[in-house]
């Protein structure tokens, strides 16, 4: 069986690029406060959308970069796609997905595998997760600077029958120089989409990973087409979209570094810098440059799995890294049948907030990530990462611990174990170094559903 040749052309971009050329970004988060009017105002504007077929090859982007080009994709909640809808059938809701019509915070059980508890709680979110908090749209914007983001989002937004209920301004690539707020090179390891020009280049990459598990209407990695939400107007509503996990997480990176100072002074409580950095870099599961901590990894710094490290001397068994993705060293022993691209989130993730100054200081300041991830199945992807092995406090043997940045902390001792000769050092109770400010689950249609939006059953407006 093959999976149908990729239509690019109605696919949003964001499944293709992390749009890593452009420097500057913004999320508007909105409101539907007139249905019809948005309406029309996807009808001027789904054509306006960057697909994944205007992606520049790297050879275009010079130029691509000297037009000021901006990008625009948009996203809706299941709350905006009644408001555009309303009122969808019972056999329409339920061929979407449950977490994304419940919404992220719409169940107890959600919250609680997702670590949306203690103080990431939603009451305490500032957008997202339903009731007063609702938000019912997500534009993304990128472009060359901030000024280009403003103008764009400011332009495009002209009547649109929708109020702005927050927009996040992403921090500049440039002065992230693509290293996260505490202080790591991030964005290193991400699925490589079968079908692309990337995928040509790394056709043995443990990576390659069938487009079904990200964008509906292929074949995923079970060989099984991936069915999409289907409308009574439109049953192939679905196809070319994908679903989108936004949330808002905030870092207190002096409270992360204060901790591994305060764990690995020495016998006579004086700080060992080294030992610091080192204990961080365990947590992490990388170096601060990137470098893998297994063992005999090859010129690639990705192309690593842990058969070399299986008692995680190198890199622990619980740090971040190793359960966001335990390369077939958890996922095949647990469930013979199980493949770990099957697991995978596509990362589109950028910083907010500006870099400290100082890793160790508190200038009041907030920050941290716009944490944005697109897959084909939010309860086998996003959910499973987080329930399975983020917050599992038994993840590949250890015990009482959950994941050492972003794990929760409301319940059990959270310690965290760096594994080695002649034994194991514990370290802990881990305090809370990210919690999260809000979130949504949102349905990133195809251009052509994003057309039908406009005049769902024929209807104008
Ligand atoms: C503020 C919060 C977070 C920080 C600072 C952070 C930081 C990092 C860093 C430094 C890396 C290593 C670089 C790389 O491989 O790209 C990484 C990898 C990764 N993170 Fe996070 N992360 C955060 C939250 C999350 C969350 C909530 C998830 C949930 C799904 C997640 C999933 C991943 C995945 C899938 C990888 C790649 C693992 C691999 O394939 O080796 N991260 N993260």
């Amino acid at each position: 069986v093959i999976s149908p040749p990729p239509a690019w052309e109605d696919i949003q971009g964001l499944v293709a690029s992390a749009y890593a050329h452009l420097d500057a970004a913004a999320y508007v988060l909105l409101r539907i406060d007139d249905a019809r009017a948005t309406r029309a105002w996807l009808g001027k504007n789904a054509a306006r959308m960057t697909t994944a077929a205007e992606r520049p090859g790297i050879e275009e982007l010079a130029n691509f970069r000297k037009r000021g080009t901006a990008n625009v994709n948009v996203a809706f909640s299941f709350s905006g796609l009644q408001a555009l809808l309303h009122p969808l059938g019972l056999a329409e809701c339920d061929s979407f997905q449950r977490p994304f019509v419940e919404g992220i915070s719409g169940s107890e059980h959600r919250r609680r595998i997702l670590g949306d508890t203690g103080a990431s709680c939603p009451q305490g979110w500032d957008w997202g997760g339903g009731n007063e908090r609702r938000v019912d749209v997500l534009l993304t914007v990128f472009a060359t600077e901030a000024s280009a983001v403003d103008s764009t989002a400011n332009a495009i937004l002209a009547e649109s029958g929708m109020t702005v209920v927050k927009k996040l301004d992403a921090l500049s690539r440039m002065l992230a120089n693509d290293r996260e707020h505490f202080g790591f090179v991030d964005g290193i390891s991400q699925p490589i989409l079968k079908g692309t020009p990337a995928a040509e280049r790394a056709r043995d990459s443990r990576h390659l990973t069938e487009l079904g598990e990200f964008v509906l209407g292929y074949l995923d990695e079970e060989k099984q087409p991936t069915s999409g939400p289907a409308l009574d107007g439109f049953p192939a509503f679905g196809r070319n979209g994908s679903y989108l996990v936004f949330r808002q997480l905030r870092q207190d990176v002096k409270a992360f570094w204060d901790f591994v100072d305060a764990q690995t002074r020495t016998a006579v409580g004086a700080l060992d810098s080294a030992a610091a950095e080192n204990l961080a870099e365990k947590m992490v599961g990388r170096c601060r440059d990137g470098t893998p901590l297994v063992p005999d990894v090859s010129v690639d710094n990705n192309e690593f799995d842990f058969k070399n490290d299986r008692y995680g001397f190198g890199c622990p068994l619980g740090s971040h890294v190793r359960r966001a993705n335990p390369r077939r060293s958890i996922a095949l022993a647990r469930t013979p049948e199980d493949k770990p691209n099957r697991h995978r989130v596509l990362r589109r993730t950028r910083l907010y907030g500006r870099k400290p100054a100082d890793l160790r200081s508190d200038d009041g300041e907030e920050r941290g990530l716009l944490f944005l991830v697109l897959n084909a199945n939010i309860e086998r992807q996003f959910e499973f990462v987080n329930q399975n092995w983020i917050n599992n406090s038994g993840f590949a043997g250890v015990q009482d611990e959950r994941d050492p940045l972003v794990g929760r902390r409301d319940d059990g001792p959270n310690l965290f174990s760096v594994q080695g000769g002649p034994a194991r050092v514990r370290k802990g109770p881990l305090e809370e170094f990210v919690t999260v400010k809000g979130g949504e689950y949102f349905f990133l249609p195809g251009i052509a559903a994003l057309k039908y939006l406009a005049s769902p059953n024929g209807r104008a407006s």
